[in-house]
């Protein structure tokens, strides 16, 4: 005799009628204003003139905002719909797999139509831009997920767009300029001027700042880090409280996600913030380890100096990270909410290494279903880590954790390891 199915609830839908209409600032929550980030010549606070030749006015007043709630623009939200909100998922195979006590609910970003949450950003970023009469957009990607999600963002406004692609990921992920090109984007290895140099984030940000401060119709696009950024972001966990509540859980005990920039992160646990009572956790490279082991201070957010100096954790703006698959969390810097929350206690951070990674990756695959970025992984190798933690203490700990990306396109990391030939610092 068949055993009868498992009629437990896995998959918590909103419908298109409850995506938020309004972004959640973290601003008013902290415990004190952020330091200002500081003009990269005079060192002097940086005004919204000095950003005007970059970014649109209306980033800019958000950058800067203390409003608790920013309404989401109509023709944002007509582009946010193609796939949000995203569902919940509860990982009952993979709690099943770990043999935990925990309850593990994963946000599916992967179901936008780049294959992560960088869209969330893109699309208002795009809009507002092109609400001003910019025609053209540059900006920087790692693994080329944030590329993949500003071309496709750009085509929804008609706008150009150009991308400076980390060299390292450029070889790596063929397919995401295939992606890019289709959406209309036009992609070049970065650094420019060093064929020979894997690249980096910082050195990306640089040579797409440098394309814009040199055209009037061209603005420059940050797809991490800035306080706008994360704020768009918070359509994750926004959706989340409401999936919660439909799950029957109160509130998430720790909510977890991997951290480039900062930016999912933010997204999934800023609005959490105000509850003491919820941890939130930032899973980094080891070989990247900002966080865990960079330095409390203002430094570039690029590796040219062009862009304003930030007060954040940083490895320096030189730091060359070696060139593990997760492109995208290879920067020297953080945003500075997350860092300020982690210098502050009251966020954590570990670090994993990238064997680990995939193997957390592999496990999540087989038993879910789902392939993960290699970015994801960083964060599913912490969910692992407190599902086993609260296990041995018999603690039935509600984990939520953002599955930021699919690895659909980083098939080369996954064969590398399937073969026994990823090493943790390449
Ligand atoms: C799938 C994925 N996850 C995470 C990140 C890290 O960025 P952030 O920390 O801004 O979320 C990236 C960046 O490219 C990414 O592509």
């Amino acid at each position: 005799m068949a055993a009868p199915a498992d009629t437990t609830d896995t998959r918590f839908s909103l419908p298109q009628s409850a995506l938020p209409t309004a972004w959640f600032n973290v601003a008013p929550h902290l415990a004190s204003p952020l330091d200002p980030p500081l003009h990269p010549a005079t060192r002097e606070p940086v005004g919204p003139d000095d950003l005007a030749p970059l970014f649109a006015s209306e980033l800019i007043g958000q950058e800067m905002s203390a409003d608790p709630w920013i309404d989401i623009p109509g023709e944002v939200l007509d582009v946010l719909r193609l796939w949000r909100p995203t569902p919940l998922v509860r990982a009952r195979r993979l709690e099943a797999a770990l043999g935990t006590t925990a309850r593990i609910y994963f946000k599916d970003e992967s179901v936008s139509p780049a294959g992560s949450h960088k869209p969330n950003s893109a699309v208002p970023q795009a809009f507002y831009n092109a609400k001003e009469g910019i025609t053209r957009l540059t900006t920087e990607t790692g693994a080329g997920q944030w590329g993949t999600a500003l071309s496709f963002a750009a085509a929804q406004y008609d706008l150009e767009c150009a991308v400076y692609m980390v060299r390292k990921s450029f070889e790596q992920k063929p397919y995401r300029k295939v992606i890019m090109e289709t959406w209309g984007g036009t992609v070049v290895p970065s650094p420019i001027d060093d064929p020979s140099h894997p690249g980096s984030l910082g050195a990306a940000i640089s040579d797409a700042v440098r394309d814009a401060v040199g055209r009037d119709d061209t603005h420059y696009a940050l797809g991490s880090v800035l306080n706008h950024v994360l704020l768009h972001q918070t359509v994750i966990g926004l959706e989340a409280q409401q999936q919660l509540a439909q799950a029957g859980e109160t509130r998430p005990d720790v909510v977890i996600a991997p951290c480039g920039g900062g930016s999912n992160l933010g997204g999934v646990a800023l609005p959490f913030l105000p509850d003491p009572s919820v941890r939130l956790l930032a899973a980094e490279p080891a070989s990247c380890p900002t966080l865990t082991q960079g330095r409390y201070e203002y430094d570039f957010g690029d590796t040219a100096g062009f862009t304003p100096l930030m007060n954040m954790y940083t490895l320096g703006h030189d730091f060359v990270p070696p060139g593990i698959h997760a492109g995208g969390l290879r920067y020297h810097g953080d945003s500075p909410i997350i860092s300020k929350l982690v210098h502050e206690g009251r966020m954590e951070a570990v670090a994993h290494r990238q064997r680990a990674v995939f193997e957390a990756n592999v496990l999540f695959a087989r038993v879910e279903g789902k392939l993960p970025a290699p970015e994801a992984g960083h964060g599913i190798a912490s969910v692992i880590q407190e599902a086993n933690d609260a296990t041995a203490k018999n603690e039935d700990r509600v984990i939520l954790f953002n599955y930021c990306g699919h690895g659909l396109l980083d098939l080369a990391a996954y064969e590398e390891y399937l073969a026994g030939d990823l090493v943790d610092e390449p």
